[in-house]
């Protein structure tokens, strides 16, 4: 760290804070330049705080035009007053009550955070500490007080006026042109969960009667013109009120429930108490614009947003440092709803991919950090994949450890004892040993320690006694910030398979505690024992990915294969086919250097014949089993020295050969998977599109050149955004004949659809060829461009440093540098993005020495700059350590 860095947050100096906040009045008058804040807070000094202890209250770049205590103006003397802070010497013994005016430019507010306008509309985003950009505040998580939000402004710019909670009351200002309305949240709440909108908004109505008998008006707000593409949101959101009455016993608790999609939003979604404000992308979806992904994506974010309710709302975290406590568990509310709503299994694998492609990576370079982490410099930076993915793996092993009635009584539990708190990891982890009595010592440690335990496994069968032993051993490597690991409490889900595909039944099994089919590893080296077996057994480990380590078993090809194709863990069968694409793959790295010709086993190459022409298996299960590993998650496996170039050859030449090798199935499915009816957006239709669209990524990266012509007729023929992206995409990223006209196609019909002009620049951006840089640089230029909408900068430059492996690691550096000034003329605007874009640097180190050394320049480039933000530093220090 530089010597003027300020000091970073410790998890350890956390205290409670010396006031309290009872309530909250806001007054909000606004204007596009100037709009006025009246806060009125009522305080008192906390139980225990010593007498005279000074009122310190957060701020950030804020504008202060009048103060008083109790009615009385502050003098001078009493107070000192900056930007950032607001601290009253001597604050009085009893109750008082501190009233602050602020003046906010939303125009000027380029960060999204705290109160800013987008495409006209008044918005705020206040998580993590934003509300501090709109008024003075004790802007921390334990901090709650009941709102009342009274909003003004001119009827023709805002004839939409929203805030928190129950409507109160409105009507116009008379005399004026302008109007109001005052909203009232009885729910106390943190900060971080306050908003407001005013806008010229549609509105999409629905209702919904909550299993307590409560009506609940739902609105979706959006520009005029999108009311149509409401549909899905709606439906997702009542399928999500249902579930969580049904699976979690939790239902809804105020008259109103908003959602707000705006154009300019840092992050996909916020939960803001009774008033949900959405990145567009995820309400808005019609056939014509929206994927299968961007449906399944909508239904997600929204349920997760809805779910935060509870947990995160109701209940929320302390301090930062508790951040999983809501985020974890919400998202393993949300994978567990849309596992309910389509296929377990392929919901399972998709969520494995993510962990694997995002979080894995991220535990193994220089950013990694324990799911609660100690330190933070800014905690903006740790809304990550550990948090958020491995967060929700944690609390996925603590149902498989103690049992399914065993979690829903400690999550009943929780509930019960900590509604209305804020609260912390230890607190929700008591719940569920008092539930279980299982100890839940050793299993804190998920919290605790960073990094991906790597898990080996070998196995050993003896005929006479019908005996099979399985050694684990586990490793957890050093990470920064911790080079001592204790061994781990390992939930390892396991079935026995016979030859002929029968699961086995061990007559005993040793070595190891077990709560159904879930075995508890828990020392460095465990061996266990099944005894009592009539035949040789092949082990299912791990069914499930019941735990987020990286798994190396002694298992032949041959038995990996044979559990491809009989597991009865469907989990299992798409991770043994993917284990032995991987060796390929990695050997065919190797061997590219060496210049030798691909090798493909003729057993994997008839497992992916048997897998295409499967009818008894769902289609999106088969597509992901055909879905080759990508780029960096071949660079990840590998781990060291690091050439992406040969990566990108070997994968070309394995996914040529399975295309040459197999064509008469890949054809023939793709042909039987044609869908006649209209486009619907459900499980099993997009299932089909996925498998079709999957081959046609084949047919076009093939030998035979009829395929181009078929990409082409896809791209022509399609009905819907999924087959037009998906050909669109292979047109450009296979360089077939007919992209020029594709791109042009493209844009010609969706030049006003910014959503999805994101998709035809991230196709661009991600074309592994060498003119992919220059063809980015030009695109910023490109009307539908604007480094001032977040996902307009994430499809183009974001796409080109996350999703191009082989472009942006350019061997010249020439990816390295442009996306390090981009991210450095974007830090000036919105360092939340550009910290992010950054984070593309975090497995710099793996690359082969070349690389590494330009990497590494681009870095150091940056970290020699004066005037960037905290976001964008601590970034850049912690990649570089
Ligand atoms: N609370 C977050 C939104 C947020 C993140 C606000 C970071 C401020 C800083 C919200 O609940 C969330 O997690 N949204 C995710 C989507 C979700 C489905 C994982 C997001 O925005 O990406
Ligand atoms: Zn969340």
């Amino acid at each position: 760290m530089r010597p003027d860095s300020p000091a970073p947050v410790r998890l350890e100096e956390y205290r409670p804070p010396a006031y309290r906040i009872s309530t909250v009045d806001l007054d909000i008058r606004l204007a596009p330049r100037a709009a006025k804040v009246r806060a009125r807070l009522a305080l008192e000094r906390a139980p225990g705080t010593v007498p005279g202890t000074p009122l310190v209250l957060d701020g950030d770049e804020l504008r202060l035009t009048a103060l008083s205590l109790d009615g009385r103006a502050l003098a001078d003397t009493d107070c000192t007053i900056t930007p950032d802070r607001l601290e009253i010497a001597s604050p009085p013994a009893g109750p008082f009550t501190l009233e602050i005016e602020t003046v906010l430019d939303p125009d000027a507010n380029t960060k999204l955070m705290g109160l800013y306008r987008s495409n006209g509309t008044y918005c705020t985003q206040c998580e993590a500490e934003g509300f501090r950009r709109i008024t003075y505040f004790l802007d921390r998580p334990d901090c709650l007080a009941v709102y009342t939000t009274r909003i003004e402004a001119r009827v023709s710019e805002a004839p939409v006026l929203l805030g928190n909670g129950n409507p109160v009351e409105s009507g116009p200002v008379p005399g004026t042109d302008r109007h109001y309305a005052v909203w009232h949240d009885p729910h106390p709440k943190p900060a971080y969960l306050f908003a407001m909108v005013a806008g010229d908004l549609a509105c999409v109505r629905d209702s919904f009667r909550t299993c307590e008998g409560r009506d609940v008006a739902l609105n979706i707000y959006v520009e005029h013109g999108n009311e149509g593409a409401c549909g899905w949101a709606m439906d997702s959101l009542k399928r999500s009120m249902v579930w969580d009455e049904e699976v979690f016993g939790r239902a809804y608790d105020l008259d109103v429930f908003n959602i707000v999609a705006v154009s300019d939003f840092n992050m996909g979604a916020m939960e803001n108490k009774g008033l949900n404000i959405f990145n567009d992308k995820y309400v808005l979806a019609r056939p014509e614009t929206a994927t299968d992904q961007d449906y399944a994506g909508i239904e997600t974010v929204i349920a997760h947003e809805y779910f935060h309710n509870w947990t995160g709302n109701r209940i929320t975290c302390r301090d930062w440092f508790q951040l999983c406590l809501k985020e974890g568990l919400t998202v393993f509310r949300d994978q567990e709803f849309s596992a309910d709503m389509r296929s377990r299994a392929v919901k399972r694998i998709a969520d494995v991919r993510l962990l694997k492609s995002h979080q894995f990576p991220e535990d193994a370079g220089p950013l990694a950090h324990p799911v609660r982490p100690r330190l933070y410099h800014e905690i903006n930076n740790f809304y990550t994949a550990t948090v958020y993915e491995k967060g929700a793996e944690v609390v996925r092993m603590l149902k498989s450890l103690i049992g399914d009635a065993a979690f829903r009584a400690g999550m009943d539990l929780y509930f019960r004892r900590h509604d209305g708190e804020a609260t912390t990891i230890e607190a929700f982890l008591a719940c569920f040993q008092e539930a279980s009595g299982l100890d839940l010592d050793q299993f804190s440690l998920w919290y605790e320690q960073a990094g991906t335990p790597v898990l080996k496994v070998d196995s050993s069968y003896e005929n006479e006694a019908g005996r099979l032993t399985l050694t684990f051993r586990q490793h957890l490597p050093p990470s920064p910030g911790q080079s001592e690991k204790k061994p781990m409490h390992i939930p390892v889900r396991f079935g026995l398979m016979g030859a002929d595909g029968r699961e086995l039944v061990p007559g005993g099994v040793a070595g190891a505690e077990v709560t159904g089919d879930v075995l508890h590893i828990r020392s460095p080296q465990q061996t266990v024992v099944f005894s009592g077996l009539t035949e040789r057994a092949v082990p299912s480990v791990l069914r499930g990915f019941s735990a987020p380590v990286s798994l190396k078993t002694d298992l032949s090809e041959a038995d990996l294969l044979f559990l491809a194709a009989n597991d009865k863990d469907p989990f299992n069968r798409w991770e043994a086919l993917q284990s032995v694409v991987m060796t390929t793959l990695i050997a065919a790295t190797a061997g590219t250097a060496r210049q030798d010709p691909v090798a493909i086993s003729p057993a994997l190459i008839a497992a992916f014949a048997a897998n295409v022409a499967d009818d008894t298996l769902e289609p999106a299960f088969r597509a992901l089993c055909l879905h080759l590993p990508g780029e960096a998650d071949i660079a990840r496996e590998i781990g060291h020295n690091v050439d992406p170039d040969a990566i990108h050859a070997a994968r070309g030449a394995i996914r040529r050969a399975v295309a040459d090798d197999i064509a008469p199935e890949i054809l023939a499915t793709y042909e039987a998977m044609r869908d006649g009816a209209t486009f619907s957006p459900d499980a099993r239709s997009a299932g089909r599109r996925a498998l079709r669209n999957t081959l046609l990524d084949y047919l076009g990266h093939g030998s035979d050149p009829a395929g181009a012509a078929r990409v082409q007729a896809h791209f022509e023929a399609a009905d819907n955004m999924t087959d037009r992206f998906a050909a669109l995409t292979v047109l450009i990223h296979a360089d077939l004949p007919g992209r020029a006209e594709a791109l042009a196609a493209y844009e010609a019909r969706y030049h006003a659809v910014p959503l999805a002009m994101d998709k035809w620049f991230m196709a661009q951006a991600t074309a592994p060829s060498g003119a992919t840089l220059d063809r980015v640089r030009d695109l910023t230029g490109h009307p539908a461009f604007s480094p001032a909408n977040p996902n307009r900068v994430r499809a183009l430059v974001g796409a080109f440093a996350s999703g191009n492996q082989s472009q942006f690691n350019r061997p010249d550096g020439a990816g390295f540098t442009f996306v390090a000034d981009f991210a450095r003329d974007l830090d000036r605007r919105n360092p939340q993005a550009a910290a992010r874009m950054m984070s593309a640097f975090r497995s710099w180190r793996a690359l082969e020495p070349g690389r590494r050394a330009h990497a590494e320049a681009a870095l150091r480039h940056l970290a020699a700059e004066g005037d960037l933000s905290a976001d964008m530093r601590d970034i850049v220090e912690r990649c570089l350590q």
